[in-house]
């Protein structure tokens, strides 16, 4: 049986509707920006491989990490043990962010690291005494597939039927600059009630949500009065961090820093999986007592894996290089190239742009939304164009690794315009 044939008997792809999906692609190798398939075809990864990788497939430098920490220390539990890897990356880490950040928490994934935020959030009041349950969301936003991060996601067709179970959520109208202000009056209101333990956002872009982007400024005032009125603040960066906006993190575009931030995706250079949840001593001090039971009491059991330290070092190593971040400048300077030519075309209603982020939107008479019927037609349009790219219903978006050439930049954005000319 041939790999497709028995992916097909025995697995469950993510989002995936097996009824009516086609076979999945079998990816056999890749290689800087590209994927190669076991039929010889090649895939240019223009969306990074759910937006994680950032220095291009199969880096030498990380795989010499990995392939030094798997022969040196592969595994070992991280309570009551730590391992030099694990030290490194929390130093190199605070040491990249703003001065109050000194303690970092290890997960695996960016679900779980927004989890760990909600929980640190709601267990600093409880452990303070104060009852203290809400959070404050973005409509729009999307956090991750575990309860807590469901729970303060955008509601809808994608979580239905566990949404009874969710806990309570307030939604402020994604900011769109004419109604920045309504939004903020209206948090400040939320916020003046005294029930709210934390304000969860993802800063300046929403992933999911169709690579929406608002200002550094509303952001700004939003977590300014967000503590004004005692609320934690999470930035949920698992999208944005590792240099998507240009910058290491989307909160270097801010004045108004936050408490607590997630970070998954790029820590590893898109090669394995880690969370991290990144905050400061006054939250960490809230949790020190006598009484075990003030501890966080949380883990998983690959915490702090010391090969995804190691290969997250490595990556670390890779940013300290100017060339990483000259390429970023590159990148984004093609795509507002790539952006003015889009706006060009009648059939597209929207360009957006930030740092190695272009998204824009195709106007199908439809309304817009996940299931719009131009997303199965980019994708095999694209597919058969040697790109790979997951549409967002009828948001199509590139955000490749940061090793793209110009080249192979100007050749995508040939072949996005020539599928916009088609229809
Ligand atoms: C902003 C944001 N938060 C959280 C998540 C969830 O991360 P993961 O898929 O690693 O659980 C995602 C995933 O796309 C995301 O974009």
């Amino acid at each position: 049986m041939s790999i497709s044939e028995n992916d097909k008997k025995h697995v469950w792809h993510p989002f995936t509707q097996h009824r009516t999906a086609e076979n999945p692609i079998v990816i056999e190798r890749a290689e800087g920006s590209w994927l190669f398939g076991e039929d010889g075809q090649k895939y240019l990864d223009a969306n990074s491989s759910w937006w994680v990788n950032t220095h291009g497939h199969g880096h030498p430098h990380i795989q010499e990490a990995i392939h030094q920490q798997f022969s040196t220390l592969d595994h070992v539990v991280f309570a009551g043990v730590t391992h030099p890897k694990a030290v490194e990356l929390a130093m190199r880490i605070t040491g990249l962010m703003p001065g109050h950040f000194q303690r970092v928490f290890y997960s695996d994934n960016g679900s779980t690291a927004v989890e760990v935020a909600l929980k640190m959030v709601l267990q600093f009041w409880h452990n303070r005494g104060e009852k203290k349950q809400k959070f404050m969301a973005l409509s729009g936003s999307y956090h991750g597939d575990t309860f807590g991060a469901m729970s303060v996601g955008q509601r809808g067709y994608f979580n239905a039927p566990f949404e009874p179970l969710f806990f309570e959520a307030d939604y402020l109208d994604f900011p769109t600059g004419e109604n920045d202000q309504e939004i903020l009056q209206n948090a400040e209101r939320w916020f003046a009630s005294g029930k709210f333990a934390g304000l969860i956002v993802e800063p300046l872009v929403q992933g999911a949500a169709g690579m929406r982007m608002y200002s550094p400024e509303f952001l700004d005032v939003l977590v300014q009065c967000a503590k004004k009125y005692d609320v934690k603040v999470i930035f949920d960066e698992v999208m944005t961090g590792f240099g998507r906006t240009g910058k290491m993190f989307a909160m270097d575009h801010c004045q108004e820093k936050p408490d607590l931030v997630a970070l998954s995706k790029g820590v590893a250079g898109g090669t394995l999986p880690m969370g991290l949840t990144v905050t400061g001593n006054d939250m960490y001090e809230a949790f020190l007592d006598e009484q075990i039971s003030k501890a966080f009491l949380h883990g998983h059991s690959f915490t702090a894996n010391p090969i995804i330290c190691a290969a997250a070092c490595a990556s670390l190593d890779l940013f300290e290089q100017d060339q990483t971040w000259k390429n970023i400048e590159s990148i984004g300077e093609w795509n507002r190239n790539f952006a003015s030519e889009l706006a060009e075309l009648k059939c597209i209603d929207e360009v957006r742009q930030t740092g190695t982020i272009l998204a824009f939107e195709i106007d199908t008479g439809e309304e817009s939304g996940y299931f719009s019927s131009i997303r199965e037609q980019a994708y095999r349009y694209f597919l058969d164009n040697e790109l790979l790219i997951r549409p967002l219903g009828n948001v199509i978006f590139v955000n490749p690794p940061y090793c793209i050439t110009k080249e192979e930049h100007t050749d995508m954005s040939k072949k996005i315009i020539d599928f916009l000319r088609s229809l």
